[in-house]
């Protein structure tokens, strides 16, 4: 008895854009990009927006068309549930699952939006599953839940807007896409056997993104004041510092983009992919040697490599998917995992691991039985 995941799909915008493109932009090239990272090309999305990749990428998911891996067609009313990781929402309201939810007629669900950072399609999973099993028949107290049955979890991100295009230390690695996966509570199949996730203190500031609120506030200490909404934003402000970026802002760079100190973020990664993929298999009661896919998030080649000489497992045991998409957040492992089904190499009972980490810092690692 479980959730199992019975469908996923995935959605790439039309641009692709080669490492030595982005020579026009930043001092880099082709060579150090894919030594460094694995990375060959990127997806950028100019004329899709969040939702349009996110909307394809369930389409597949829920069996209505071509392109993913779904064990059969879904009627819209059978979804419960759906969440949306990402950071990169086209609004801010209504949520991205919320519209999702219009866009796909899935009148029956509960939605919305979960910021895990790259993490948070496994936060989701983690998150999906721990209701359905909440409400399932057999477990006392269910009744007063909401039933959920059947969800639909999501990653969908337009990274690329957030991104500094002059800065050269972040430009390279990430993309845009959308990864989509449907669970379904079976009382024959086990599923999810287990799932861990963490959270640590960022402490350097290692990898932010502040937001932009541009609603001017016409308000100061006192109450009402005209000039309060030119002079800006007390709490932008006291913000800016806290995420260690108040002299860049004040020299004039852009608040809203992902800041990062790589190598600091490179430590955090490998160690906590390696952490959570432990963690995630001893709570599942099964060792590596089980496990017939591991399908991590795709951040840089490198992090992975180090990932599998760390657990003593070959490489193939990963799912690689990075070289044409880059990083692209939330949607990275979803988006893998529907390559996975495409190539035939996730088959049905094979136990499979998802494992993602992120800004925050998060990470989390769920173990499947396919
Ligand atoms: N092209 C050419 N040179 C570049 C470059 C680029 N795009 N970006 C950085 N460099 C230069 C640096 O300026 C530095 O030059 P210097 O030695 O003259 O100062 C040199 O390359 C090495 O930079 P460094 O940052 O030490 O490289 P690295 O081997 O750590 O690789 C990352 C950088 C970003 C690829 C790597 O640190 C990384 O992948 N970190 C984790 C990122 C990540 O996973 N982020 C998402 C988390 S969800």
């Amino acid at each position: 008895m479980g959730s199992t995941i019975i469908g996923c799909g995935k959605c790439l915008p039309a641009l692709e854009v080669e490492n030595d493109e982005l020579k026009a932009l930043v001092d880099t090239n082709d060579e150090w990009i894919s030594t460094r990272t694995g990375i060959k090309s990127r997806r950028v999305a100019v004329d899709e927006t969040n939702s349009d990749l996110a909307e394809v990428a369930a389409r597949q998911a829920l069996g209505w068309i071509d392109g993913g891996h779904a064990e059969r067609r879904l009627d819209p009313s059978e979804i419960d549930l759906i969440i949306c990781a990402t950071i990169t929402p086209d609004v801010v309201s209504p949520s991205e699952a919320g519209l999702l939810r219009r866009r796909l007629g899935l009148s029956n669900a509960i939605a919305f939006d979960l910021n895990a950072a790259c993490s948070g399609f496994v936060y989701g999973l983690a998150m999906a599953e721990s209701m359905m099993a909440a409400a399932a028949p057999s477990v006392a107290g269910a009744a007063g839940r909401n039933p959920v049955r059947r969800a639909l979890v999501v990653g969908a991100e337009r990274l690329t807007r957030l991104t500094d295009w002059s800065d050269r230390n972040t430009c390279v690695l990430f993309g845009d896409g959308a990864g989509a996966a449907v669970l379904e509570w079976s009382d024959e199949r086990p599923g999810i056997l287990s799932s861990f996730i963490a959270n640590e203190d960022d402490e350097a500031n290692a990898l932010t993104c502040a937001a932009a609120y541009e609603a001017p506030q016409p308000f100061d200490a006192r109450g009402i004041s005209l000039d309060a909404a030119a002079a800006g934003d007390p709490g932008l402000a006291r913000i800016d510092e806290e995420l260690a970026i108040g002299e860049a802002v004040a020299d004039g760079k852009p608040r809203q983009v992902l800041r990062m100190n790589g190598p600091k973020v490179f430590k955090f990664a490998s160690e906590a992919m390696t952490a959570a993929i432990r963690a995630a298999l001893d709570r599942a009661n099964l060792s590596l040697d089980d496990v017939a896919c591991i399908v991590p998030h795709q951040a840089n080649e490198r992090i992975i490599k180090y990932a599998a000489k760390k657990l003593g497992c070959p490489l193939d045991l990963f799912q690689l998917s990075i070289a044409h998409t880059g990083n692209s957040s939330a949607a990275s492992v979803p988006m893998a995992l529907a390559d996975a089904y495409e190539s035939g190499r996730i088959q049905r009972g094979d136990k499979v691991v998802l494992v993602a980490f992120g800004g925050g810092f998060t990470s989390g690692a769920v173990v499947y039985e396919a």
